[in-house]
């Protein structure tokens, strides 16, 4: 039987989840469930923000469903303690570098999104994002200059083997969808976007079938709101796409209904999936946050992780007839409580 491992975490994490769990079981599909703490909830009870319990859990599942990490209250922490180094943690050890996050415009929500209509209707489209690379995860740290000025500093690197491996996941994708791969990189200012660009042209030699263009980051969020419409499928590093991912994701209405799904190979079962809103430790408590990113995701994770596809179809297409049908959570212009979009969505299916 297979086992979803369900990192609830902080702030809204445990909310959302929950819902994810109950259209998991409505489905009744024959999977497991265990939960184990991540993030802040882990380090008050157990000193560490990824105990080694939650991570052989973890490593033990078949897949993942994560809430969300953060939370002000740790803000002053080392940073190996604070709770987003569960989740930077867990992408490391399960060596999850391909992060998957489409953004799309649920029909309904035309009138939701900061855009016009007419440009957020055009909304479909991919961020392929690196995840275990970058300045994420370069060296890093602290330093007195000349005069006593307190320095800091984070390295940006990239090998070869590592920009290779994304950009086919960002061809491979873009070949299942409308064939159109944009790279999205700083090449004009940055060496390891230079490297990065070198690695994805010759890597294109592969994909004859893929239409690849090359971006400059910054104009590539200018053009996520002048046209986002253009994009099929977009390849960048850690630090732009997380950049650039929560601003697709408004474009599309809300950050609160967008899933991921982080995965340690193109078409590796093992995966990790999360919506992509974080912790919200304003709303947290209120049983007022949208479950939809975090349902979505669990669809994700039946499809990726766990074979299932016609399973992941009906949970997308019951999310739609909700929306389509006007149930409404705060962030996209409604009244209804999380458990309340989660009774509609339970309805649908
Ligand atoms: C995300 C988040 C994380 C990131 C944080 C919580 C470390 O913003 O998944 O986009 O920066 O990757
Ligand atoms: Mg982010």
């Amino acid at each position: 039987m297979p086992l979803i491992a369900l990192l609830p975490g902080d702030g809204i994490g445990p909310e959302v989840v929950a819902e994810a769990r109950r259209v998991l079981e409505a489905l009744a599909l024959g999977v497991t469930f265990e939960t184990a703490p991540v993030g802040g909830a882990a380090y008050l009870v157990a000193g560490n923000s990824l105990p080694p319990e939650t991570l052989a859990l973890a490593k033990r599942a078949d897949a993942v469903l994560f809430g969300a990490v953060g939370d002000p209250q740790f803000d002053a922490l080392e940073r190996r303690l604070r709770p987003e180094a569960a989740i930077l943690g867990l992408r490391r050890e399960l060596g999850l570098f391909a992060n998957l996050r489409p953004s799309s415009l649920t029909p309904g929500l035309e009138d939701v999104s900061p855009l016009k209509p007419e440009i957020a209707r055009g909304i479909d489209l991919l961020i392929v994002r690196e995840l275990t690379g970058d300045v994420y995860f370069g060296e890093k740290g602290r330093r007195t200059g000349l005069g006593g000025v307190r320095e800091g500093w984070d390295s940006m690197r990239y090998d070869e083997v590592e920009v290779e491996r994304i950009a086919r996941v960002g061809f491979e994708t873009a070949r299942r969808r409308r064939k159109k791969l944009c790279s999205v990189d700083k090449a004009n200012v940055l060496e390891t976007s230079q490297l990065w660009r070198d690695v994805v042209n010759e890597v294109s030699g592969d994909y004859d079938d893929v239409d690849l263009t090359h971006m400059y980051v910054d104009n590539a969020a200018m053009q996520l709101v002048r046209d986002p419409a253009q994009f099929d499928v977009i390849v960048t590093g850690n630090l732009f796409g997380d950049i650039l991912s929560d601003q697709a994701s408004m474009c599309a209405g809300s950050i609160g209904m967008l899933p991921s799904a982080s995965l340690s190979s193109w078409r590796s079962s093992l995966g990790l999936y999360e919506p992509i809103h974080g912790s919200a430790p304003d709303i947290a408590g209120q049983g007022i946050a949208n479950p939809c990113g975090t349902i979505l995701s669990a669809a994700m994770l039946l499809d990726h992780s766990l074979d299932m596809a016609g399973a992941a179809r009906r949970i997308e297409a019951a999310v739609a007839k909700a929306i389509a049908d006007g149930a409404r959570t705060a962030d996209i212009g409604g009244t209804l409580s999380t458990s309340a979009m989660g009774d509609a969505i339970l309805a649908a299916l």
